[in-house]
């Protein structure tokens, strides 16, 4: 008999979950008026609201903590994360931040000014909201495919060469400062970019005379799909795939809570010493020193070990399988979402769940409560509410797709929970036809309201 796939990995430390009723979910949610950021995590079971600062360091990784070095200026941690930047994405220089948005901060900080353009493929809320809050523009580029569920596109995050070329047409190149490539694209469904795509975006960037900038957050879950599913790629190690995308970045910015499975942490990539330097100074104001910028020395250690773990085959394919495996259990139950399944999560398709719902009531959010007072379990809102207003107009933006997004954290749960988390949408699946009416609005934030906002049933 052939051998069935298992985890690479074994559990020396544990930490216990609470169950609860549903009528003590129905309560806490309503007292956090229906916002599921405002719920304590005790109340919740299994917690797929981000795979972001939520995985499971290694016994590698928490030795390394043991040997941070926690000198203000030159730490020994520093370097350890300057060699490992180096080594596996080949950047010369690099500015650490306390986390992704920080270096989003840092870096936009220089390069971004009011009435620019920055293209890319769906920009990560924070990424547009830093865009925006500098009253410049993202413009979304990804390919068609993205936004149609059940269509079967092996590189669905890819950015569409004429839509970019388009815009790189309509404006002048001063007014362009990047192109953004985000790997994974999150906000598509942790949808990979190809190698294909990267190299063809990077000729026209370079056409152009534009540069191009990498939101790494899911880096190296994008260089499994290549290894998987890209013509060519299959003999290549993670390492050697991650070193190919890298070489057509002049910057990168990543949280690094995701692929260097860290609590917290994040860094900026430069290739241009230039941009660099004048980067330092917003790093010193904003996140701390340069060798440090807002990070202990613990924290850079476990990032470079992280990173060097992050991009193992064995580490990513036991990660995606788990995906893989939980959008297996939903697809017995008929649940619709992306396909195929993403990298870091599965992102439920809510407008096909819950037809009945207007989009004027917020379907994604109505299924994320449904979902957490059925069984504990709290996804997070990926749809109108997320979109949030248009800067000028001040309406509602209301997104092609309204997901509810299962995200799964790194080395956390098993498949017993896998299991839970398909059974308890199936039944709120089942009784759908019920459901007819979602929330509306109460108070909200002037930017990124989603983290704040309060509803009201209707
Ligand atoms: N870029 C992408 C693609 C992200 O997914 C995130 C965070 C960031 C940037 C910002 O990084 O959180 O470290 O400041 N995504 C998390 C999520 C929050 O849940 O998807 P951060």
């Amino acid at each position: 008999m052939d051998l069935p796939f298992a985890e690479s990995f074994k559990i020396k430390m544990v930490e216990p979950l609470r169950r609860s009723t549903k009528e003590e979910r129905a309560q806490w949610i309503k007292d956090a008026k229906f916002n599921l950021f405002n719920l304590k995590s005790d109340h919740v079971f299994i917690d797929l609201l981000t795979d972001s600062g939520t995985g499971a360091m290694s016994d590698r990784q928490w030795s390394a903590m043991m040997v941070g070095d926690e000198s203000y200026a030159g730490a020994r941690s520093y370097y350890n994360m300057k060699n490992a930047i180096k080594d596996i994405l080949g950047f010369d220089h690099f500015l650490p931040t306390h986390q992704g948005r920080a270096a989003e901060n840092v870096l936009f900080s220089v390069m971004v000014k009011e009435g620019d353009i920055v293209p890319g493929n769906s920009h990560f809320d924070t990424t547009k909201g830093h865009i925006e809050f500098r009253k410049a523009k993202a413009i979304d580029c990804t390919i068609d495919e993205a936004f149609d569920t059940t269509i079967n596109h092996p590189f669905k995050g890819n950015i569409c060469p004429e839509k970019l070329e388009a815009v790189l047409k309509q404006y002048p190149k001063e007014k362009i400062p990047f192109i953004i490539v985000t790997v994974t694209n999150n906000t598509a469904g942790g949808q990979p970019v190809s190698l294909e795509n990267i190299r063809e975006i990077s000729a026209l960037a370079k056409r152009y005379d534009i540069p191009l900038m990498f939101d790494s957050a899911r880096f190296a879950e994008n260089a499994y799909f290549i290894k998987i599913r890209e013509e060519g790629c299959a003999d290549k190690s993670i390492k050697q795939i991650v070193k190919e995308m890298y070489e057509h970045a002049d910057f990168m910015t990543m949280s690094s809570k995701k692929d260097a499975i860290v609590n917290i942490g994040g860094f900026i990539g430069f290739k241009h010493e230039e941009i660099y330097k004048q980067a330092c100074t917003f790093n010193i104001m904003f996140e701390g020193y340069v060798t440090y910028g807002g990070l202990a020395g613990r924290d850079m250690n476990a990032l470079a070990v992280g990173l060097d773990e992050g991009t193992e085959f064995d580490y990513l394919e036991t990660r995606i399988k788990q995906v893989e495996y939980l959008g297996a259990r939903l697809k017995e139950y008929g649940v619709p979402f992306q396909t195929p399944v993403g990298g870091h999560a599965i992102f439920v398709d809510a407008k096909k769940f819950l037809p009945n719902v207007p989009k004027e009531e917020y379907i994604a959010q109505t299924l994320g409560v449904e979902i957490y007072v059925e069984g504990g379990v709290r996804g997070v809102e990926i749809g109108s509410i997320l979109a949030d207003r248009d800067p000028e107009t001040r309406e509602n933006r209301y997104p092609d797709l309204e997901l509810l997004r299962l995200t799964i954290p790194r080395r956390v749960y098993t498949n017993n929970h896998m299991d839970y988390i398909a059974a308890t949408l199936k039944n709120v699946f089942d009784r759908r036809d019920q459901i007819t009416s979602g929330f509306k609005i109460v108070t909200e934030a002037p930017i990124m309201r989603h983290f704040t906002v309060e509803l009201e049933k209707i």
